[in-house]
């Protein structure tokens, strides 16, 4: 299956992507939340605090990854997290989100990114090296609703050590909803 690193012109595609995804897990409001984080993301961060990464078949886009920079001003670490994560419904329950997890992660580790975090189902993402940490060890821009949600991963060979907060996300995370 092609994976595709921040294509230009299919940002409709992509947002639809997550749109029609969410919407159809969690219904209409939570699937208008997400498609606007993505827009959001894709047309207001810069090149090099964002990566996007995406699955295709038959030139459609089934699978999309998006990371967004986490910014620890008193930590020297490059930090990413991983939000959101979408295959379209129809293709669920194949591999498609794993295998396009570890192709993004892979490529993070590759270009210098020491940790990856990201806020979410702990038993999925565990299935891609996610693991459980506290908010004192690692600060999140907002108090967290669920913060057994919230999970980290080394990109390198040293383990996750605490972070040293405040954190500071991308405009686009920039509000309590998300968090
Ligand atoms: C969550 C999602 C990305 C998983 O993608 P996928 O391609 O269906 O997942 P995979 O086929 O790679 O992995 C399937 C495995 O994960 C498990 N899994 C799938 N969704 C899960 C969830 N929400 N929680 C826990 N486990 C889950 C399956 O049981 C399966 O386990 P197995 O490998 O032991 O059989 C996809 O279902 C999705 O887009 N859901 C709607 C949007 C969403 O919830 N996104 C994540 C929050 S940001």
């Amino acid at each position: 299956m092609p994976f595709s690193t921040d294509p230009q012109g299919c940002e409709e595609a992509i947002i639809e992507l997550f749109r029609a995804t969410f919407t159809a897990s969690e219904g209409a409001e939570e699937g208008d939340l997400i498609g606007d984080l993505v827009h959001n993301l894709l047309a207001s961060t810069a090149q090099q605090d964002r990566f996007v990464f995406i699955a295709e078949e038959d030139d459609a886009i089934i699978g999309g990854i998006l990371f967004s920079r986490l910014t620890y001003e008193q930590d020297q670490r490059t930090v990413f997290v991983l939000a959101p994560v979408a295959v379209a419904t129809d293709q669920q329950g194949k591999g498609i989100g794993q295998r396009l997890l570890n192709h993004g992660l892979a490529v993070l580790r590759k270009a210098g990114v020491d940790i990856a975090m990201t806020y979410g189902d702990p038993g999925y993402y565990a299935k891609v090296g996610f693991k459980p940490i506290s908010e004192a060890d690692a600060p999140a821009p907002f108090k967290l609703q669920q913060p057994e949600g919230w999970l980290a991963q080394s990109l390198t060979d040293r383990a996750v050590t605490p972070l040293k907060g405040p954190s500071r996300c991308v405009e686009a995370l920039n509000h309590p909803v998300y968090w």
